[in-house]
């Protein structure tokens, strides 16, 4: 989510409404804004993106120099118009933007309501603005500083109020807020970009500082209400650097967090301790009537859904067939009300999914869309939807999506094998918590980014290369493949290592770019072989293996991973393929976030 709050003399839903669409990367499930003109207030709200918004307001326009805006990423439920901020206090005349968590507003709510105020929404924010109201006694200040003891939590708030229309009151705890200072007003948001094209000037805020811009003068007040001064610093930086939070690029940036979104995904599939996917999970009955899965997805959540398919067939015992999705209608599908079909989705968009989604829906199968945006069309029109929460995914090649659909698939393939009884109770615990153990093993592999620089450089001008694995590793290298192949525009081919002398080892020659990945221990002596194979013709080999392997000593580079169990391999060891393409399109000089000829969301079929 994010805030942009304006007072001033410019047009303040011009300044508040660009500002919310250079946020947008932070969410856009649902858009609002609230403006104080000669002593009224007004509000337009509405989920779904910026432009929504925008839209809503030409129909409906509203105007004013002093106003509060807010855009949201909804993680729990569908965004609706009355969720959607700002939120109004009972009397209607204090509006409230915020970004954070209250973590006591149902004790706080439950109190305010025994002294006779009501809620409209569920959300918490709307307790901020209700709290304020009742501690109203003719100065908005003094009833924000009261308030603001009672809530525990994290917040970036934006304050308006009909009764005082001169006045803009914003304070944060945890959340980013940053000041803008500008010739023509003063500019509060949770981030830089919505600012810098209105000032270089601007003040970093401190967790528990209160700002309240009144006429045009800011006092800043710190946690106990002493007036304090802040630093005023130059940004020296561009838009398009800002979101990117100093990384290069959009594509580095989303790699690595996929620490932070992995255990996000992972913490909102867990009650108690325990998997729990809430209202969108299957009953043991209904699982029970499924004879066989569909995983029906394109590009990288498709190849993402070839790993899901492993673990429903391992744990769940459950058959699953994978289809890339513009096949998967035309191929007649054999499927009825007894096949659940899987369809794996990072923008929810894509068309050729969606059509997928409603042929399966016209034979009376059950449909189950994971994907990383809510009330996206693919939620919308799926009998049951998981999130991914990897939050806004803005480079065109996918890389925390794909992670965070691996593990969301492992996760559901758990709840059926344990409602099933297919799985005892030490291995299903176990494989939580080799699960939970992730995200700081994938930080560790981000550390150590060397050799993979180095091979970007030894393989940036070869026209054509080589990606080997077997089972899960198989799995492993279409992504790797894939990753390449888009941002750097080498030819790259993933085959099944044991496949390769039937034909295209023919292709291997002196020096030839091979990367293997090599975790699986079932078969680990075979991919050994195979490396073997093309070693002796002189393939130049980039090997992402386990400790045990010892592939260091044949190889030309062995990227040594983490331990985890077999069977999550493809998660850790995507991360150094990720990475390698990235360094590799780097080392051409290619714009890597937006490659030639792909789109992030296809809606063509
Ligand atoms: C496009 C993107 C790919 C993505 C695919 C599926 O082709 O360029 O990166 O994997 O669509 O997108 P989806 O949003 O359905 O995961």
């Amino acid at each position: 989510c994010g805030i942009v709050c304006y007072k001033g003399n410019l047009n303040a839903r011009n300044v508040i409404v660009e500002g919310l669409e250079r946020l947008e990367y932070r969410g856009y499930d649902s858009a609002g804004i609230s403006l104080i003109k000669d002593g009224k207030l007004s509000t337009v709200k509405k989920s779904g993106k910026v432009k929504v918004l925008k839209d809503e307001l030409e129909k409906n326009p509203i105007e004013g120099n002093l106003g509060i805006g807010h855009i949201r990423w909804a993680t729990h439920g569908g965004p609706s118009d009355i969720n959607s901020h700002p939120h109004l206090s009972n009397d209607g005349k204090i509006a409230v933007v915020h970004n954070g968590i209250i973590e006591n507003y149902n004790e706080l709510k439950e109190g305010l309501k025994k002294e006779g105020y009501t809620f409209k929404s569920d959300t918490d924010t709307e307790v901020v603005a209700v709290l304020i109201e009742k501690y109203y006694d003719g100065d908005l200040l003094e009833a924000v500083k009261k308030a603001r003891l009672d809530l525990r939590g994290s917040y970036a708030l934006g304050i308006i109020s009909e009764n005082e229309d001169d006045r803009l009151i914003v304070l944060r705890e945890e959340s980013p807020l940053v000041l803008g200072l500008t010739e023509s007003g003063i500019l509060a948001a949770s981030d830089l970009p919505s600012i810098i094209k209105y000032t270089k000037d601007v003040i970093y805020l401190d967790n528990g500082d209160l700002v309240d811009i009144n006429g045009d003068k800011y006092t800043i007040y710190n946690r106990d209400n002493e007036e304090i001064e802040r630093e005023i610093s130059k940004v020296t930086f561009s838009f398009e650097d800002a979101t990117k939070e100093g990384y290069d690029h959009f594509m580095i940036k989303e790699i690595n967090e996929q620490p932070r979104a992995i255990a996000d995904t992972i913490k909102y599939k867990m009650h108690e301790g325990d998997i729990d996917f809430g209202e969108n999970a299957f009953t043991k009955e209904e699982i029970e009537g499924f004879n066989k899965i569909y995983m029906v997805a394109c590009g990288t959540a498709y190849n993402a859904g070839i790993v899901g398919a492993y673990a429903f067939e391992k744990f769940a015992k459950i058959p699953v067939i994978t289809d890339i999705a513009s096949e998967f209608r035309y191929n007649d599908p054999f499927i009825d009300k007894n096949s659940l079909i899987i369809l794996p989705s990072q923008s929810g968009e894509t068309a050729d999914t969606l059509a997928a989604l409603r042929l399966a829906r016209e034979k009376g199968a059950k449909t189950l869309v994971l994907t990383n945006v809510v009330a996206s069309s693919l939620d919308r029109e799926a009998d049951k939807t998981i999130y991914c929460y990897a939050g806004p995914e803005i480079a065109v090649a996918s890389t925390k999506a794909y992670t965070t659909q691996i593990i969301s698939l492992y996760m559901l393939a758990l709840d059926f094998a344990k409602k099933l009884g297919t799985i005892s109770e030490d291995e299903y615990k176990n494989i939580l918590e080799e699960i939970k153990a992730i995200p700081e093993k994938v930080k560790e592999i981000l550390n150590n980014i060397e050799d993979i620089k180095k091979y970007a450089q030894e393989i940036k001008d070869f026209e054509s290369m080589f990606y080997l694995g077997r089972g899960l590793d198989y799995s492993s290298v279409i992504e790797g493949a894939l990753k390449l192949k888009e941002v750097s525009y080498i030819h790259s081919e993933a085959f099944a290592a044991g496949e390769l002398k039937h034909g295209t080892i023919a292709l291997i020659e002196e020096g030839t770019p091979v990367v293997t990945v090599a975790t699986q221990s079932n078969i680990i002596e075979k991919t050994i072989s195979n490396v073997k194979e093309v070693i002796s013709r002189g393939a130049n080999i980039f090997a992402i293996c386990t400790p045990d392997d010892h592939l260091e000593e044949i190889s030309n580079y062995a990227y040594i991973l983490p331990k985890t169990i077999d069977a999550l391999y493809p998660v850790l060891a995507v991360i150094p393929q990720q990475l390698l393409a990235y360094y590799t399109s780097n080392a051409k000089g290619i714009d890597v976030d937006k490659p030639r000829n792909l789109a992030k969301s296809v809606t063509v079929e």
